[in-house]
């Protein structure tokens, strides 16, 4: 099956909510624990999550490493309207900070620029954007050493399987969200794709490994 790109930002209101209020607790519970898995002891003072949505694995991380400052970055208002609330309710909003910016569109936030990040995460980023560099490129300036670990849909072979996988895991949910998640797996790059993508952007010693029936991990050190 060839890709077939989605819009990059979740801008509208009825599809951010419709995100926000499903439940991600499987694939978020899995992309923690890889993490801890991968870096076992590790306890960072600034974490960065790009395309972070509602926010629900930055407030865990938060929640997790209680000495981390945690910035999560999307493109999109409405997204981050919902993060917002999430984190005020959380009562983290003195560690866990929202930040608006649209990565391959525009310059690093000087909020960011000023940060000491030692742990740089995404999942179901890499998916959305038309050009997957915008992601690597920023982990590529990170300093020497700073820990990665971006995870995210596998495309399926064909459309069959792609519908199969939804009603698997998304059947009892609303209308916008099956048809979002239908669209994410045929915009989803496939393993060999990613390696070549990090091999074009110096990040080739990172590794890549399928974590699940629908998900690849890539993580390492930069
Ligand atoms: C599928 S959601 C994943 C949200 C969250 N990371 C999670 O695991 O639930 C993808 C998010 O990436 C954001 N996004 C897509 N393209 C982006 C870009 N180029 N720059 C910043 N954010 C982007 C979308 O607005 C959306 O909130």
């Amino acid at each position: 099956m060839e890709r077939v790109p989605e819009p990059e930002l979740m801008d509208e209101p009825v599809q951010a909510l419709a995100y926000a209020r499903a439940d991600f607790d499987e694939p978020n519970t899995l992309f923690v624990q890889l993490l801890e898995g991968r870096f076992p002891g590790y306890t960072p003072r600034g974490v960065l999550d790009l395309g972070c949505g509602p926010a629900d694995i930055p407030l865990r991380l938060a929640q997790r490493w209680p000495q981390a400052q945690v910035f999560a970055v999307d493109g999109a208002e409405a997204m981050l309207r919902l993060a917002h609330e999430a984190i005020r309710a959380a009562g983290l909003e003195s560690r866990v900070h929202c930040v608006r910016w649209h990565l391959g569109r525009e310059p690093m936030p000087e909020v960011l620029a000023g940060t000491s990040i030692d742990v740089c995460i995404s999942n179901s980023l890499l998916h959305h954007l038309r050009e997957p560099a915008a992601l690597w490129e920023v982990l590529a300036k990170l300093p020497r050493g700073t820990a990665v670990a971006v995870m995210d849909l596998m495309r399926p072979p064909d459309m069959d399987r792609a519908r199969a996988i939804v009603q698997t895991y998304a059947g009892e949910e609303p209308e916008v969200l099956r048809r979002d998640f239908l669209h994410s797996l045929c915009a989803a790059y496939r393993p060999g794709e990613v390696r070549q993508q990090l091999r074009r952007s110096g990040l080739g010693h990172l590794q890549v490994e399928v974590v699940s029936d629908r998900h690849m991990l890539v993580s390492g050190r930069r």
